[in-house]
């Protein structure tokens, strides 16, 4: 990294989302060398705050966010609230406004989980296009010839990045393979996009092998078969599918971590759990916040701090292994064993 400061806006959100967030921030303060000055920046963004006047994602707030390094988001939602305000008007509008075209989730299973064989595969999820871009709308609404339409938007400029940065992170890796997941026996329009932009690009990358599924094969396969996958590149409704899979079948929703990111560094990347709020277990101490713990890892990575990245993501292969289903922990004795290892 240029300049050994991290300037860190976090938004801890709702229900387990600060308590996640707690753990996360004491793993990174654990982790960081001396000599790197952290300044963290909270926000009280989420349903509090819309109770209290109604206000999502004020414009005030959104540029003071953008003069950050990265964002740490715990959760945001509220039964309380409802569906897609926050959603739309907060995570959504971050994810447009800071131009997060790629959507990172890595699904990893280490190989201490009985006879099955270990996973290691990352899912890079288009973040700004497809179906949720509000295109579309809906009319006679209430009436039985009520209309809805919600278009899929693919542009040539947004699937080339998106499949230009799956191919350089699949060429990082050492098993160099992405497969392109989509629907394009059906979806012909913008599956025909996908595929001739994937081959052109691939021809740049000789030294990585590609290959294709429809993504109702994927689901099969992510399931019957994961250790299969490397990287794959999809598109934004597809991904957040295929991802909460990947997590359900890599260890469970606890510790599936997640990145908003921007890699021209024009705006900051945003750095999640894939979980939500938990309401139903909020504030009983039950929340895991290993997946808040990887996505610090994650953001660490993105600002260039590659071995501290290794260091936690080291830590929680190390407590994962250790892990007595017998014996549940609570979120902060989690989050005080991984920040005794990184101390150790
Ligand atoms: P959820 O992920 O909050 O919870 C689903 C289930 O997983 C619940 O049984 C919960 O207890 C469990 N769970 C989640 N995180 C856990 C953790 N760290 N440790 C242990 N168990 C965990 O999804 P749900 O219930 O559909 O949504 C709740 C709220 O969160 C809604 O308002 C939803 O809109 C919001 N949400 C927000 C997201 C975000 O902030 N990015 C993502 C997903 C949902
Ligand atoms: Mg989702």
């Amino acid at each position: 990294p240029t300049s050994r400061s991290i300037r860190l806006a976090v938004i801890p959100g709702d229900g387990i989302g600060p308590e996640v967030v707690a753990e996360g921030l004491k793993v990174l303060a654990a982790v960081l060398p001396p000599d790197v000055k952290l300044e963290t920046s909270p926000y009280d963004l989420g349903a509090r705050r819309w109770h209290a006047g109604g206000e999502i994602l004020p414009d005030a707030e959104l540029q003071s966010l953008r003069h950050h390094d990265a964002i740490l988001l715990g959760a945001i939602g509220d039964p309380t609230v409802p569906s897609g305000v926050l959603e739309r008007g907060l995570l959504l509008k971050l994810r447009f406004a800071f131009d997060h075209y790629v959507n990172l989730r890595p699904g990893k299973r280490p190989p201490n989980t009985g006879d099955r064989p270990s996973v290691d595969f990352v899912v890079v999820r288009e973040g700004t296009e497809g179906p949720y871009t509000g295109n579309g709308g809906a009319l006679r609404v209430g009436t039985p010839a009520e209309v809805a339409t919600e278009v899929s938007v693919n542009t040539a400029y947004g699937v080339e990045r998106v499949i230009r940065y799956a191919f350089e992170l699949a060429d990082a890796r050492s098993r160099r393979k992405l497969t392109l997941v989509h629907k394009n026996n059906v979806l012909v329009h913008a599956g025909n996009l996908w595929q001739h932009t994937f081959d052109t690009v691939a021809a740049e990358y000789p030294g990585v092998t590609t290959d294709y599924l429809h993504v109702d094969a994927a689901t099969i396969f992510f399931v019957t078969r994961p250790e299969r996958f490397d990287v794959i590149v999809t598109d934004n409704l597809f991904g957040d599918i295929l991802t909460d899979l990947a997590a359900a079948v890599t260890g469970g929703i606890g510790l599936a971590s997640s990145g908003n990111i921007n890699p021209t560094g024009a705006h900051p990347s945003m750095f999640e759990p894939v979980h939500g709020s938990a309401p139903d277990i909020a504030g009983t101490g039950k929340a895991d916040p290993t997946a808040t713990v990887l996505s610090v890892a994650l953001l660490l990575r993105h600002l260039g701090y590659e071995q501290e990245a290794r260091r936690i993501e080291a830590a929680v292969t190390a407590d994962l292994a250790e892990r007595d289903a017998a014996a549940p922990r609570s979120t902060e004795q989690i989050g005080d064993a991984l920040t005794a290892r990184l101390a150790g």
